[in-house]
């Protein structure tokens, strides 16, 4: 991390933590930012769910909910970058304080509950999007809707055009009952009524489904299964979890989902465990607790053909981005893979 970097995330620190969010989308904004070179490398460059990507490491959902800053977020060093989630509707999300920092294990726990411009609003901002870089989108559903499977269809309708990749979000656990969306049946229907929104939308865009870290190996299997059947391109595995696992500090028991280190084995045994279950039928997205090279390297290696992160960048900076990418090409260097696409999965008895 570079010294200004460093003195700017001290001084974030000592602010509540959504006001220190919106400072850094504002800083962002203004053109402040590490500058970096795109990382890639043959070892690094690699396709998922028909998208090319210069590296495997993300920005995930939640950081830019509103599309604000995606030409910064394209420059950062990410290989792809997920903004939202997007609703059809603007939202406010939950009552204040909704984000919380939970310094000395690395995590953090929020409730926002999807607050954001709604999708007409950020549609028009993707419209301006840099045309280079690979840009998807968080898709969500109103707190208030009688149909919430029509409205993931409605903002794929409404965004389509203007991204890359599209990932139906059923996992937040801060829009009460959402997760019920994950059961097989319920699933089947949402998947299939957004793969043919995309389909009438003329392009093959890939869809890609995120899931809960907090499911039974059962259900992880019956998801797998219908999503697949469905016409799922990918699955990304994780959100924030309801647990509390070794989570420390004041905060812990604040309600909402946590991210962060804590969530690291959860998350990963999650994606282990659906990649037995995927067997190769669809590529699958590592995310939950990558803050290292090594954590990016480890969710490879257990299943995931790319990862994603967020919660490690308020401990580290957007410098991480680049450092992680840059150390996991050393890594699969180090242990003779020609490419990422060789490693994924190579270490997945491990978390079995
Ligand atoms: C999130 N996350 C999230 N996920 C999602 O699918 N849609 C969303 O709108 C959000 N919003 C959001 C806000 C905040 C403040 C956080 C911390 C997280 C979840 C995020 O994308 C990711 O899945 C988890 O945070 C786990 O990864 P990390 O943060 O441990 O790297």
């Amino acid at each position: 991390m570079r010294l200004r970097e460093k003195l700017a995330l001290a001084m974030l620190h000592r602010i509540d933590p959504e006001r220190a969010h919106t400072a850094s989308i504002n800083a962002l904004r203004a053109g402040m930012m590490p500058s970096v070179a795109p990382v890639t490398s043959t070892r690094l460059a690699t396709r998922v769910a028909g998208l090319s990507l210069r590296n495997p490491v993300g920005l995930a959902a939640g950081f830019d909910k509103n599309a604000q800053v995606l030409g910064p977020l394209v420059r950062s060093g990410f290989g792809f970058v997920e903004v939202g989630a997007a609703t059809p509707l603007p939202q406010p999300g939950n009552p204040r304080p909704r984000l919380f920092r939970l310094s000395e294990s690395r995590a953090a726990i929020n409730r926002f509950g999807f607050n954001n411009d709604g999708a007409e609003r950020i549609a028009r901002r993707l419209a301006g999007r840099p045309s280079n870089g690979v840009i998807g989108l968080n898709l969500g559903a109103n707190k208030t809707s009688t149909d919430r499977a029509r409205d993931y269809v409605r903002v794929l309708e409404t965004c389509g055009r203007h991204i890359d990749f599209a990932t139906i979000n059923v996992s937040s656990p801060n829009t009460e009952k959402l997760r019920d969306l994950q059961g097989p049946e319920a699933l089947s229907q949402l998947v299939r009524d957004v793969v043919a929104a995309r389909d009438a939308l003329g392009r093959r865009l890939p869809l890609l489904l995120k899931i809960a870290p907090d499911l039974t190996p059962t259900e992880i299997e019956q998801i797998a299964d219908s999503a697949i059947a469905a016409g799922i391109d990918a699955i990304v595995a994780t959100n924030t979890t309801l647990a509390r696992d070794d989570a420390k500090g004041r905060h812990a028991a604040e309600a909402g989902g946590l991210s962060g280190a804590p969530l690291f084995n959860r998350s990963t045994r999650v994606l282990a465990r659906l990649s037995l279950a995927v067997d190769g039928r669809v590529p699958l997205i590592g995310v939950g607790g990558i803050s290292s090279a090594q954590d990016a390297y480890a969710k490879i290696l257990a299943g995931a053909s790319a990862v994603q992160l967020y919660t490690a960048l308020i401990y580290g900076g957007l410098s991480l981005a680049s450092e992680i990418a840059t150390g996991l090409d050393r890594l699969l260097e180090r242990d003779g893979f020609a490419n990422v696409a060789q490693a994924v999965g190579a270490g997945r008895h491990k978390w079995l």
